[in-house]
């Protein structure tokens, strides 16, 4: 399976190894140009490129090289004057220095900005759960109420003495009635999710892990994860609703970092390939604490969580989505450790790459 490459415009190893190369360029100029021209003050163009892809610490000590390299530079240089040296060093030192600051205050303020439309978006979801759940429940209530009641007159009427078995009967019919309604009620709610279930277009499985991907990536980075993707190029197209496959993505993944953080090794992977004849399998492997310490039967449950804030729907959510697509989804202990989610789609209808839509 070829390997891609995550973020192939600038893969996440290539990063630091471009700062150095560009930091080392920048000394060198600093040092061969004499004291007038002030070269340090492109090192603010390494601790701008830093503040996009490092986490708070790491840009500091950037930043740190970059000064050091500064003086170092001005230590080094022989020509020029020294007293504009010294003034076009302390300009680049203060540039330096404001920028990191003013650029890691702006990416402050867009991760808490980011954090708050999380928490919004859970809150809506956990709203609209508890709405929808209350109005379910309200509807409910009513037939079951009623089948209680007639239930009661039932076995009133049929310990009187005399027993009233018409009265029995009547009692018995009116139950009949209110248990039809509500498993009407149920059949409707059914009905309702198996219509949304419905928007599928051909897909690429890839281009779903890959806009996922750019969804998480920036958790992945605040949160030291590593995350890798193994995409098969030659999968078929397949037919599935885009959104509700990023969905189950999107849950698994966030379940992964979930699994991780907190634990030395960090390790996230994405994979697509073909599974038995007729099926794609997407998989998401963690290097996290693993499921010894679940219930591997009742992860998929609704409500099932070992987490203090868990909500415990990601895995009922995708479990749904995944059997309404025809598929399966299950989970394995990874080795060395962590565990792996897999889940798969049929490719039963496929349609060859690139023959159009
Ligand atoms: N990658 C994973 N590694 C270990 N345990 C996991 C992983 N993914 C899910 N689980 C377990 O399955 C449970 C249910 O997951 P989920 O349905 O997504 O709900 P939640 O994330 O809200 O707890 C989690 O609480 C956790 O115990
Ligand atoms: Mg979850």
């Amino acid at each position: 399976m070829p390997r891609t490459p995550f973020l192939p415009h600038l893969g996440a190893r290539v990063m630091p190894v471009l700062l150095v190369v560009l930091a080392a360029v920048i000394f060198v100029l600093d040092t061969i140009t004499n004291f007038e021209i002030a070269v340090a003050v492109l090192y603010v163009a390494i601790v701008l490129i830093a503040v996009q892809h490092l986490g708070r610490r790491r840009v500091v000590m950037v930043a740190a090289g970059c000064m050091a390299l500064t003086v170092l530079s001005f230590a080094l240089t022989r020509t020029g004057s020294v007293t504009s040296g010294l003034i076009n060093c302390a300009i680049s030192l203060v540039a330096i220095g404001v920028t990191t600051y003013l650029a890691l205050r702006a990416a402050a303020a867009e991760a808490a900005a980011r954090e708050a439309q999380t928490q919004l978006a859970h809150i809506t979801r956990v709203t609209m759960l508890g709405e929808l759940m209350a109005s379910i429940a309200h509807e409910l209530n009513q037939p079951l109420t009623a089948i209680v009641l007639n239930g009661n007159a039932t076995l009133r009427w049929l310990a009187a003495r005399p027993a009233n078995p018409d009265e029995a009967g009547k009692a018995a019919q009116r139950i009949v009635r209110d248990a039809e309604r509500a498993t009407d009620l149920i059949k409707r709610l059914r009905g309702l999710t198996r219509r949304a279930a419905n928007k599928a277009i051909w897909l690429d499985v890839n281009q779903v892990v890959a806009d996922t991907l750019t969804l998480v990536q920036h958790e992945a980075v605040r949160n030291n994860i590593a995350l890798r993707t193994e995409l098969d190029d030659d999968l078929p197209l397949l037919q599935a609703d885009p959104v509700q496959i990023q969905q189950v993505v999107l849950n698994l993944a966030l379940n992964a970092f979930e699994a991780v953080v907190g634990g030395k090794e960090r390790d996230v992977t994405l994979t697509t390939g073909p599974g038995k004849p007729g099926e794609i399998i997407v998989a998401v492997s963690d290097s996290g604490r693993g499921l010894d310490s679940v219930q591997p039967d009742r992860i998929f449950d609704a409500f099932y969580t070992t987490k203090p804030e868990g909500l415990g729907m990601g895995l009922a959510i995708s479990r749904s989505i995944v059997e309404s697509h025809g598929g399966r989804i299950w989970a394995e202990p990874a080795m060395p450790r962590g565990a792996s989610f897999f889940f798969s789609l049929p490719t039963g209808r496929t349609k060859a790459r690139g023959s159009g839509q």
